[in-house]
């Protein structure tokens, strides 16, 4: 929670101003008890009477150790992409019959390590896969899932059917020879379980068209596949892409909205198309942690130039990646300042080598001096997760504060860390 004391900005009852004294800045600062009321949010409103249901936290949108504690500690599932992110989930401690593992090019040493670890899920990407999976051997059983491009794509605003055939991830649809065959091959080897399908239709989508195009386009295929197979599909992964706010014009779908639309619509095809789905899964990132992460800086100098006025901060895009990338809109204040009137337009722009590392075009400020703190919110998706170590900035800390305490969970990377993997003399 964020509140106003004295001027000052605080959150979860803890001082920017001292956050940034006992930490330094840039800082990563998340608000614990909103990344837990989020996932408590989806566990609570994720529920049915018709079907068993998992929410499986993308952990690519934030991963840490901490992050993955919390996430056991609130019971749902865990989405990982690779080798580093199993590590990582694992050295937490989480329970690895609770792991997801996903990604369009996993190596054979990383579906080796999956297997060794006891992943309970791999959702296949392609063909090789499936046959590099089936030729492992194993000590348990493993649920598979297939991605599916379901040729439904949803861009934020706006969504698209029969959109993007190349994707590189996952298999058209239309493809049901391929699809077929991979059944086939999975099922081939005894632990291998194959399970149903999954599909994932991009990210921050705001439009509840979107999903349903998505859930209607998996019913009428798996019905195809039904047919085609003779056989059934208990299980079906809808993926994430659940919005967060990051300026006011955004206006997510609220948390149980989104849910019982899901699971509404779930029900609809399973009695449409006499489906028997048993279990669905979704798979949120974002949605959990955007809003939670704010990234704390300390500004240095401002200059005027022609048409603008810069307020230069001490991270920029080896910290937030996203404005640079994605045109991704931020809002942010003087958290030492923040009852003080916003009298100027001003950009912000970071400390980078490179004309693209701006924060935000246009944002309205008090008059920013050398030393004020300024905060960009919701940066708690995609942005830790995406930072770089561009012109050997240090990657910030991150420190997680709930009811009045902090805990640094991530400390700063140090200029010694920079040199920590060199090895070897020149040849
Ligand atoms: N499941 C799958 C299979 C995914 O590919 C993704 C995101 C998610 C779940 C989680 O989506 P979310 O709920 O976070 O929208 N770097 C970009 C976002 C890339 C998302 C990639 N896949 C950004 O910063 O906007």
């Amino acid at each position: 929670m964020k509140e106003v004391k004295n001027n000052t900005l605080y959150i979860g009852n803890v001082s920017t101003k001292e956050l940034a004294a006992q930490y330094g800045t840039p800082l990563y600062i998340y608000d614990q008890a909103l990344i837990e009321q989020k996932m408590d949010d989806f566990k609570a409103h994720f529920v049915s009477s018709d079907f068993e249901t998992n929410v499986v936290y993308a952990s690519k949108a934030f991963l840490c150790t901490a992050m993955a504690k919390l996430v056991k500690k609130h019971g749902l599932y865990m989405d990982v992409v690779s080798g580093g992110e199993l590590y990582v989930a694992a050295q937490a401690g989480f329970d690895m019959r609770h792991i997801v593992f996903h990604g369009n090019n996993k190596s054979v040493q990383e579906l080796e390590m999956a297997v060794r670890y006891g992943a309970g899920t791999i959702v296949i990407d392609n063909e090789a896969e499936a046959r590099e999976l089936a030729a492992l051997s194993f000590e348990q059983k493993i649920n598979v899932l297939l991605r599916i491009n379901p040729g439904v794509e949803a861009h934020t605003h706006q969504f698209i059917v029969t959109a993007h055939v190349d994707s590189k991830f996952g298999i058209l649809k239309s493809d049901t020879e391929t699809i077929r065959s991979i059944i086939d091959t999975i099922e081939s080897n005894e632990a291998l379980s194959f399970q149903g399908f999954h599909a994932h239709i991009g990210s921050q989508i705001f439009d509840k068209n979107a999903f349903r195009a998505e859930i209607e386009t998996m019913g009428s295929f798996i019905k195809e596949m039904i047919n085609k197979t003779g056989r059934s599909f208990p299980a079906l992964d809808l993926g994430g892409g659940f919005a967060a706010v990051y300026t006011k014009e955004d206006a997510p779908i609220p948390i149980d909205e989104v849910c019982a639309l899901l699971i509404d619509q779930c029900s609809l095809i399973n009695e449409k198309y006499d489906l028997h789905l048993k279990r669905l899964m979704i798979e949120p990132g974002r949605s959990i942690v955007a809003e939670a992460g704010s990234t704390l800086y300390t500004v240095g100098f401002t200059k005027i130039t022609p048409h603008k006025k810069y307020v230069f901060v001490d991270g920029g895009m080896s910290d937030n990646i996203r404005p640079a990338l994605y045109q991704a809109a931020y809002d942010a204040d003087l958290t030492n300042r923040m009852n003080d009137k916003k009298t100027e337009t001003v950009c912000i722009a970071g400390k980078c080598c490179e004309s693209g590392d701006v924060l935000i075009e246009k944002t309205d400020l008090p008059c920013a001096v050398t030393g004020d703190q300024l905060i960009v919110y919701t940066t708690g998706a995609y942005g830790y997760s995406m930072a770089s170590r561009y012109n050997m900035l240090c990657v910030p800390a991150v420190v997680f504060v709930k009811n009045g305490r902090s805990s640094l969970v991530v400390r700063r990377q140090s200029f010694e860390d920079l040199i920590e993997r060199d090895e070897g003399d020149i040849l």
